[in-house]
């Protein structure tokens, strides 16, 4: 049985007291809680240190949403995979298709920031995902499988078992469209094909691959059942404590079910 992750990204939202509040009453929420999921919450960079507090108290993660490429030096207004790790964040959003998109951040800046943060002990949540008219023209496993190749498989098989991977179908993030558990499952089965070719069967199957993408409440269950999703990366639902703890239960059940 491989139990499933959830995590939360919250992107540019909250203020520092809503952001203090929805902490709390996650940590409230799955108090008492016997869970086989890993819970995931990955702030704006200045609550990670209180994400991290009340983490300690609890039973989930912080992760960050982004990382500096560079370890350290004059770059002004970036954020270290060190000052993470010694903030108390395990876990780091890199590739998220809003990087790519609205910061130009490119394969190769993303395999900086993968390389970084394994250096620090930070596992990196690796974000992929096609463009509509990439679905469109067929060309959305060759778009993912570039992006698993020139941000990954540099790595070493010790190193690459550390990766967690998201599949994000940019046609799906916040625009309420979900992709069908059979798209989704079509494309992480892919995803693990991809890796099976190149790090073998068992650290494909190992690899945990996450769906995002308009996951919610309602729609949760049918997507963490399919046989190659792991669990999900959730946007807008983790904003909304009863919508989360509804996606954490989602992934119970498919884990117990499966
Ligand atoms: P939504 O769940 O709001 O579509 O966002 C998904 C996402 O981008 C998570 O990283």
């Amino acid at each position: 049985m491989k139990n499933k992750i959830v995590a939360g990204n919250w992107k540019m939202n909250n203020t520092f007291s809503e952001a203090e509040d929805l902490l709390l009453a996650i940590a409230e929420g799955i108090d008492g809680m016997i869970l086989e999921t890993e819970i995931i919450i990955c702030p704006p960079f200045l609550y990670l240190e209180m994400a991290a507090d009340i983490a300690e108290e609890s039973n989930f993660y912080v992760g960050a949403q982004n990382v500096s490429t560079e370890e350290k030096g004059a770059y002004t207004g970036e954020i270290s995979a060190s000052m993470l790790k010694t903030s108390g964040v395990d876990f780091c959003i890199i590739g998220h298709s809003e990087r790519r998109t609205l910061f130009g951040e490119t394969n190769t800046d993303l395999r900086k920031k993968i390389d970084v943060s394994l250096a620090n002990d930070i596992i990196p949540v690796f974000c992929v995902g096609e463009h509509l008219a990439d679905r469109e023209t067929e060309k959305h496993f060759e778009v993912v499988k570039n992006q698993l190749e020139e941000s990954l498989f540099h790595l070493d098989t010790n190193q690459f078992e550390q990766i967690i991977i998201a599949y994000e179908p940019v046609w799906a993030i916040g625009t309420g469209i979900t992709a069908t558990p059979q798209q989704a499952q079509e494309m992480h089965a892919f995803i693990r094909s991809v890796i099976e070719q190149k790090y073998g069967t068992e650290h494909a199957y190992n690899t945990y691959i996450l769906y995002g993408g308009s996951c919610n409440a309602q729609n949760a269950l049918d997507l963490f059942m399919c046989k190659d999703v792991d669990g999900g990366l959730i946007g807008g639902a983790s904003l909304n404590v009863n919508d989360f703890i509804e996606i954490i239960n989602a992934a119970e059940t498919s884990t117990k079910n499966n």
